[in-house]
């Protein structure tokens, strides 16, 4: 296990993921990476990482490693629901340096959006020129000067509210944009990240991007790391084990255990009153979620399966409530979906502790 410093705190682990990342941007693209995992396992931080430290040589001024060329947008902050707050939240005018002094945009700004002349903009807006047409020009011109583009799309599934209830041959457009990008000129790499791992399904099925994706998944961390931070922690074997056993390899969690487990008189206290928190929560959404009977029979189904056998998976004998089922409940954070194994598991192990509790 390296532990390095990323905008100074510790950044734990990673490496293999550092590694795949690095020989992925190195080779021609091919295929749109889809990186999923569960909520809050460090995909932000890890591609951040990625982008910050080894794609750039100094991010501050936006000197890049090498010859990449980086844009990263993390669409969290956005309310995108139709065709110009998608515009929005990815284009931004050129600024007129002429007169006035330009201001400095923060390093992150700048690659979360593309510059392009404020007239080009405003014919997009219009629908006088051709988003994507625009786009893949502005990439080619990288390209021309020898630069290697690489698009990171954060938290995609903020582009939800276009899929259900706005412009559904937008996003297909979008992801039709990102196929010719990678698998059809070999332009660009496109890397897009959610743990919204229904909506990535669906939308994947939907565009048939079968053919031209590749999926690759960023899990908590593994016990052998685990034990490790622990152990570098000054944790004993015993507390260890128990601390696995309560948060698995969950980052955040350790983290805050370690802020916080000197307000309870013993590390198995403030376990418990974490376990009761993710029961609490589970039994919060028995009340406000007004599931019929049979979707929490189903839901029941799954935990107990679980909590037998490590896992639930969605085979396909399964009523096709099942899906419906799962995806409502990883919608609020408490399962995980895995689209590639079909398995389920609790978002973290911590609601898995929590799911012992509705002694089923
Ligand atoms: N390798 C790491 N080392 C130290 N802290 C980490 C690491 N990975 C994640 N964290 C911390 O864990 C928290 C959650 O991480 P992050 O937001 O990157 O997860 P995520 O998978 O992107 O979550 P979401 O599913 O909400 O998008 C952050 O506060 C971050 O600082
Ligand atoms: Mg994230």
């Amino acid at each position: 296990m390296n532990t390095r410093t990323f905008r100074n705190e510790k950044l734990i682990d990673r490496d293999n993921e550092i590694n795949f990342f690095l020989d992925w941007f190195r080779s021609l693209p091919k295929l749109i990476l889809w990186v999923y995992g569960p909520k809050s396992s460090g995909k932000t931080t890890l591609i951040e990482y990625v982008v910050e430290k080894e794609l750039f040589e100094d991010f501050e001024n936006l000197k890049p490693k090498g010859n990449w060329w980086v844009k990263y947008i993390n669409l969290r902050r956005y309310l995108i629901s139709n065709y110009s707050s998608f515009i929005e939240a990815i284009l931004t005018p050129e600024k007129d340096d002429k007169g006035k002094k330009e201001e400095k945009l923060s390093a992150s700004f700048n690659i979360g959006v593309f510059n392009i002349k404020a007239e080009l903009l405003n014919e997009v807006k219009n629908k006088e020129k051709d988003l994507f047409k625009v786009l893949m020009e502005e990439i080619q011109n990288r390209t021309k000067k020898n630069r290697q583009p690489i698009i990171i799309i954060d938290e995609i599934q903020t582009l939800e509210d276009i899929y259900i209830n706005g412009d559904r041959e937008l996003l297909k457009e979008f992801l039709n944009f990102c196929v010719s990008l990678t698998k059809e000129t070999h332009l660009s790499h496109v890397v897009i990240l959610s743990s919204n791992t229904v909506f990535i399904d669906r939308i994947y099925n939907d565009a048939r991007l079968k053919e031209t994706s590749r999926f690759y998944k960023v899990d908590h961390l593994p016990k052998d790391i685990t034990v490790e931070w622990l152990s570098s922690e000054g944790f004993k074997d015993d507390e260890i084990n128990l601390i696995w056993d309560y948060l698995g390899g969950s980052i955040p969690q350790i983290q805050r255990l370690m802020m916080f487990r000197k307000e309870f008189k013993t590390l198995k206290e403030y376990l418990e009153h974490q376990a009761f928190l993710a029961y609490s929560q589970i039994v919060m959404f028995y009340h406000q979620g007004k599931f019929p009977k049979e979707e929490i029979e189903i839901f029941e189904n799954i935990c107990k399966e679980i909590l037998n056998n490590g896992s639930f998976v969605l085979s396909k004998d399964r009523d096709s409530k099942y899906l419906e089922v799962i995806s409502k409940w990883a919608e609020k954070e408490i399962l995980f979906f895995d689209p590639l194994t079909l398995e389920v598991k609790g978002n973290s192990r911590i609601y898995e502790k929590g799911m012992e509790k509705l002694e089923l």
